[in-house]
């Protein structure tokens, strides 16, 4: 986003209506030509319909009063220049407007991407991705409309009515008062549905949000609903979600189409007054039957613009609902992050560290001390939830310490830049993240400006070149969404080989093979040690080779160190790491290798 329109965000105070007009001021006013051009053509508009009506005077009052054949044959092409002018400018004006529209909603989807990209892992954690989506999709989506015909609704009908109702003051005004007097009354009724449009527009944009997250969610888990055999549950999920959407759409239908029909009545009222005061009028001879003529159509060509005018406090109660949407993902702090720059060597302190969830009761790291040097291969050890990843978390950045400090060759990571802390450091995971690409994309992912031979390196190193060359594409094959073509091994060794290539100081692996099968195991244990080579590592106890050969085992239980040194020491001791040790070879025989799992 411009930061300009993050500013303007911010500064909206929750319930001014102003502030929202300036905002869609501030997204429009890039475009502030092509917006002129629009209202132009706007007003040319208006001034065609005001036209038509006026010319219904001196058209009936020639042809049907002074019979004049000569005005009759004019008519049908004055008529035909009326309506061509009429068509072209609406085309204009829509045209224009609703290509504001499009680029208001381009530049903020982008926007908000971004601003997605620099948010910290804590907003991730209470805000599900569908939501996220939905917001960027639909919600971002229905400003387009309302750009292009509330803005367009606002003045051009805005401007029809005035230049309408001069015709028809101009006819006669105790008539044109008369009529008048029905149009506050409608914009009464309309101020008040307004507001419960506003507050179920914004129900709307809800639902519709948990009606994407099902289904982001469903794609993305298929497999686990197939295996499962949830299909039904989810059905049923989605089927409540829908119809709690359906009545909600409903609801705002009922009440837009309301307001039109309160104005649809009020209005028909007032064209019967009309027609009798007026008929009344021409019987007496006090006006020409051209110019009552005139004046009712300009009544009458008055009632759709007014109509549509009537939509644009709705619209716009919807556009504030919409705003509001966004500034929920626009006013979160980005990540934070300190300026120091250097290059990362790779030794890693951890002083008095605590740590506790936004969302948990308790603190799930506790008083952590450990010196990790530049080089050395540390192990994490403990049960499950024992706070291990937590740990490589906090020493990635993506969360601070509530107490005590990490220092990273002696800065702390608070005062370090994102950028330098990133940099010095490579993550391999269970969870295998590629994105829908080529082979050789994924693979520069580590590095963008890596050479080929560079990569093709990397994942030699990696054991992944074979089967890479194997594949009809090689290095161009494209990974389907979620790396679908490719092996569990195959994709962690494409993963590995991202690392090898961006070449940190610091190595991260959590588990890097424990979702493997026992064959790709040995193939990215072997990747994985060409990985390590020469780099401080925190290894997440994926395999017994790995952890007999760390220079310090670090056992882990509910957040705090109970034990910590070598293999061969700590298997001595009767604890925790001895009991470990001994379900490690009892599942190591059932082919499960994880000392977590
Ligand atoms: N994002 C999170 N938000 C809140 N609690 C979390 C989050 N991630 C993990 N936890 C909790 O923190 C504890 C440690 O989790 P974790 O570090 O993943 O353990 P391990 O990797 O040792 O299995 C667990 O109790 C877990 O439920
Ligand atoms: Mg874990």
């Amino acid at each position: 986003m411009n930061s300009d329109i993050s500013e303007v965000l911010k500064k909206k105070s929750s319930n001014n209506w102003k502030d929202d007009v300036s905002i869609l001021w501030q997204l429009s006013k890039t475009y502030i030509w092509r917006l002129i051009a629009a209202l132009l053509c706007g007003l040319v508009l208006s001034g065609i319909n005001g036209a038509i009506a006026w010319a219904i005077k001196p058209a009936l009052d020639s042809i049907f009063v002074e019979k004049s054949a000569g005005f009759l044959i004019l008519l049908p092409f004055g008529i035909i220049v009326l309506f061509l002018m009429r068509g072209v400018f609406t085309y204009l004006t829509n045209y224009l407007m609703s290509s504001i529209g499009a680029k208001i909603v381009r530049s903020l989807r982008q926007g908000i991407y971004d601003k997605l990209l620099t948010l910290p892992i804590s907003f991730y954690n209470r805000t599900s991705s569908g939501s996220v989506v939905s917001k960027v999709l639909n919600d971002v989506g229905m400003l387009n409309q309302i750009v292009a015909y509330t803005v367009k609704d606002f003045f051009v009908e805005g401007g029809t009515v005035i230049v309408l109702a001069a015709v028809a003051i101009s006819r006669r005004w105790d008539l044109a008062l008369l009529s008048f007097i029905v149009i506050p009354l409608i914009i009464y009724s309309i101020g008040r549905l307004g507001r419960r449009m506003k507050r179920t527009s914004m129900n709307t944009r809800r639902l519709i949000s948990k009606v994407t997250t099902i289904l982001h969610e469903s794609l993305q888990g298929i497999k686990i609903i197939k295996a499962f055999t949830m299909e039904k549950e989810m059905a049923h999920r989605q089927e409540e979600a829908l119809a709690e959407h359906y009545r909600n759409v409903m609801r705002e239908t009922r009440i837009n189409e309301f307001s039109s029909l309160i104005a649809e009545i009020l209005g028909g009222i007032g064209v019967a007054i009309i027609l009798f005061y007026g008929g009344h009028l021409v019987i007496s001879e006090e006006i020409s039957a051209g110019a009552f003529f005139s004046f009712i159509v300009a009544i009458l060509m008055i009632y759709t613009p007014l109509k549509r005018l009537s939509r644009v406090h709705n619209n716009f109660q919807q556009a504030r609902t919409v705003i509001e949407r966004i500034r929920e993902i626009v006013l979160v702090e980005p990540e934070r992050h300190g300026r120091i720059e250097k290059e990362i060597e790779g030794q890693i302190v951890f002083d008095n560290v605590s740590f506790r969830y936004p969302s948990a009761q308790d603190y799930t790291i506790r008083d952590i001390n450990l010196e990790i040097r530049r080089g050395e291969l540390t192990a994490l050890v403990g049960y499950s939830g024992a706070g291990k990843s937590t740990l490589a978390d906090l020493v990635a950045g993506f969360w601070y310490p509530a107490e005590g400090d990490i220092l990273i060759d002696g800065v702390n990571i608070k005062d370090l830049s994102l950028e330098s802390l990133r940099k010095g450091l490579g993550v391999v995971t269970q969870d295998i993240v590629l994105f829908d690409d080529t082979i050789k994309a994924n693979i520069l992912f580590g590095r963008p400006s890596a050479t080929d031979a560079e990569v093709i390196e990397a994942a030699k190193a990696a054991y992944a070149h074979e089967f890479i060359m194997e594949l009809p594409e090689g290095y161009e094959a494209k990974i389907g969404e979620r790396g679908a073509r490719l092996s569990g091994g195959q994709k962690q060794r494409i993963a590995i080989a991202r690392a090898i290539l961006r070449n940190p100081s610091i190595l991260i692996l959590d588990e890097a093979t424990s979702s493997l099968d026992v064959e790709s195991e040995q193939n990215v244990q072997k990747a994985l040690e060409r990985l390590m080579a020469g780099r401080t590592t925190i290894v997440i106890a994926h395999s017994l080779s790995t952890v007999k050969k760390a220079t310090r085992i670090v056992v882990m239980s509910g957040g705090r160190i109970i034990q910590q040194g070598r293999h061969e020491d700590l298997l001595l001791q009767s604890g925790l790491y001895q009991e470990l040790y001994n379900m490690q070879f009892v599942s190591k025989e059932s082919n499960s290798p994880s000392v977590s799992a």
